[in-house]
Order: structure tokens, then sequence, then C-alpha cells
């Protein structure tokens, strides 16, 4: 009997986590290593709740959003105690290697877990948010951009049968992938990202010059931890601190859209996307980039490439390390927003 590989989600959950987890089971199958699935991410680890994973139990999910080991943000490396207890438990099962999914937060908790206790582990990109160094791309953010833009082109009825000023919040955490790429497939007309700083004047010079040409409305797409030129600052320091609060970011679109109101006669609304940017079943896209990441990271376990993350490099499938995967946020690449910036007003 070979020893068994081990798989965790953790962070927020994301479209395609079960497409990965099915198609690491179907690979270590042709190999006959057994899977053990973890439930609740490193809790699980902490708690020896853990099961195997079989062909029969991950047979039907590849559609399914959400993840069915359940998933936590808990670092493992807060709490000693904790940290003892997951190493006595993964060295007990004896795994050979543990494959994590998970963002910036799970996958540098992954790295500490290799670098500073020897633990084996590969890690698999995974957010919506799109922000991991390393990779083209992480799977989830196809789905979320998707979701953000079908709603861009619903707000655009009411914009023009009300002639109001339609603001639509997504997330993206400290970067602005998801705002550029939805905002640039749905034609926004304004779209404001954390890497760079917006000024109100200008916002509102746009909107003016849309109404000028008889454009009596505008779409802005504003990415949850965009904000203000500190030339122009409008919001308080109490603000702020509970929009740009790391943990829960949110709410510039209700200030945006304040503003709007103080400084022009036309009617704005916001509409918050949260959660559903994240959930339901993931498109094609990110089916197939989540099931490859599934299967490069079983081969790098096979390979007992340790410290690694499974990458795509253009259309190749291939590995960076975990220290340059999470050295910090991927930001907007400028080119991409200098295109949706050729669209505003
Ligand atoms: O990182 C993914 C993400 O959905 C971000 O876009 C968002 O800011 C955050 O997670 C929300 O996290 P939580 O699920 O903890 O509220």
């Amino acid at each position: 009997m070979k020893r068994p590989v081990g798989i965790l989600t953790g962070g927020g959950d994301c479209p395609g986590l079960n497409a990965v987890i099915r198609a690491v089971v179907r690979r270590a199958g042709l190999e006959q290593v057994p899977v053990l699935g973890i439930k609740r991410g490193w809790d699980g680890l902490r708690d020896g709740d853990f099961a195997p994973l079989t062909r029969s139990s991950v047979a039907g999910i590849l559609t399914r959003g959400g993840t069915i080991l359940g998933t936590s943000r808990t670092n493992p490396l807060a709490d000693a105690d904790a940290l003892n207890l997951i190493k006595k438990n993964f060295d007990e099962s004896e795994m050979q290697g543990l494959i994590v999914v998970g963002g910036n937060g799970t996958l540098a908790a992954a790295r500490e877990m290799f670098h500073r206790h020897k633990m084996p582990v590969v890690g698999v990109p995974k957010t919506i948010d799109n922000d991991l160094r390393g990779t083209d791309m992480t799977f989830g953010f196809d789905t979320a951009v998707s979701i953000a833009t079908d709603a861009i082109d619903r707000l655009h009825t009411t914009a023009e049968s009300h002639d109001r000023v339609m603001i639509l919040e997504v997330m993206g955490r400290m970067v602005g992938w998801i705002a550029a790429t939805a905002g640039i497939a749905g034609g926004a007309d304004i779209v404001l990202v954390p890497e760079k700083p917006f000024k109100m004047s200008e916002i509102i010079k746009l909107i003016e010059g849309r109404r000028k040409r008889k454009l009596t409305f505008s779409i802005i797409v504003v990415a949850e931890a965009a904000r203000p030129d500190d030339s122009e600052d409008f919001l308080s320091d109490e603000t702020k601190t509970m929009l740009y609060n790391e943990r829960n970011l949110g709410g510039i679109g209700r200030q945006l859209a304040r503003e709007i109101e103080k400084r022009t006669d036309i009617e704005t609304r916001v509409t918050v996307l949260g959660y559903t940017q994240r959930g339901g079943s993931p498109t094609p896209y990110d089916r197939v980039l989540a099931t490859r990441y599934g299967i490069g990271a079983m081969e790098l376990v096979l390979t007992e490439q340790w410290g690694q993350m499974v990458a795509m490099h253009g259309q190749k499938m291939t590995k960076v390390s975990l220290d340059l995967a999470t050295e910090g946020p991927k930001e907007l690449d400028p080119d991409l927003y200098r295109a949706a910036e050729i669209f505003f007003g």
C-alpha cells in the first residue's frame, strides 16, 4: 500500500475547488496512491478530521461550486499548540505529502510549513482575485469576471431607462483584476482600481462629458479597495478605517455615489456584487484550468517537488516556488488598465 497524499482547501471558497479535488483523486488513482481529504483547511489537520477520497466520492463534483472539504482562514502558525497537533496528525497519518489549495494567506502558511517545519507541501493557486504571483491566472477568476460582466450588462438597462449613474462594486481584495477585466468586457464608462487612486474631479468631468454628448447614463465599476488620490481625498479617517479593513473590505461604492449626487444632479445607484462573484458553478475555462492544476499538483507530489506551486505560463502548465508565488499580491497589469481607460467617458 502506497502512502497517502493529503489535500486541503483554505481561504475563501472559489469556483473550481471541487474540480481540483476530483483531478487530484483521479490522477493519484492511476498510481494507486490513496488521497485523504482534510476538512476545513488547516483546522482539519489540527483536529485529525480527514477521510479517504475515492473515485466514487468525487464523482459528479466537477461542476459544483464551493468545496466538498469545507474551508477556513485559520493560520496553522498562529498557535503553538495547534501547530504541534498539525505536525503530529500529519506524521501519524503517514501522508507522503500535502496539496494545499489556497490564495495568498493559505499558501504563505504552506510556504512556512515547508521551510520551518519541513512539511512536504505542494501549492495550487486559488482565488477569484487573480492576485497570486508566478502564474498568469488563478482558477476562479474567470468565473468571477463572467458574473461581474453579466451584472454590468444587466445594469445597463436600468442605467439607460432611468438616466442614472450605476455603480457596480466588485471584489478583488487589494488589486483591480476583476474590476478592470469585467469593466472592459462589459463596456464600463469608468473603472476604478486600487492600483490607481482616483480623482473625483476627473470622474465628474467624464460623467458631465457624456451628458454633453447626450449620453444620459454612466456605468462605473469600482474595486472594493479603490481609494481617492490624496490630493482630492473626501473620506474621513474613520470612514477609511471602515472601508479598507482587510478582513472585510467594501463600501467605497456607496461613498462614491454620495459624492456624485452631491456634485451633480444625477441620480446614482449602487450594486455591491459581493459573494455572488465566487458562488455557483465554475465557467468551462475554470473547470479546465482547475483540472489541469489538480493533475499538475499530483504530478509534483509524485516527483517529490516540495515547496512548489503549479502555475500557468501562457498555455503551459509549469511550477514556481511558493517563495516567489507569495512574495506579495500580484498587482493589476498597467496595460490592461490602459485598455479600460481608452473607453472612459
Ligand atoms: O480573496 C477572495 C475574496 O473573495 C476577496 O475578493 C474578498 O475581499 C474576500 O475574499 C472576502 O473574504 P471573506 O470570505 O472572509 O469575507
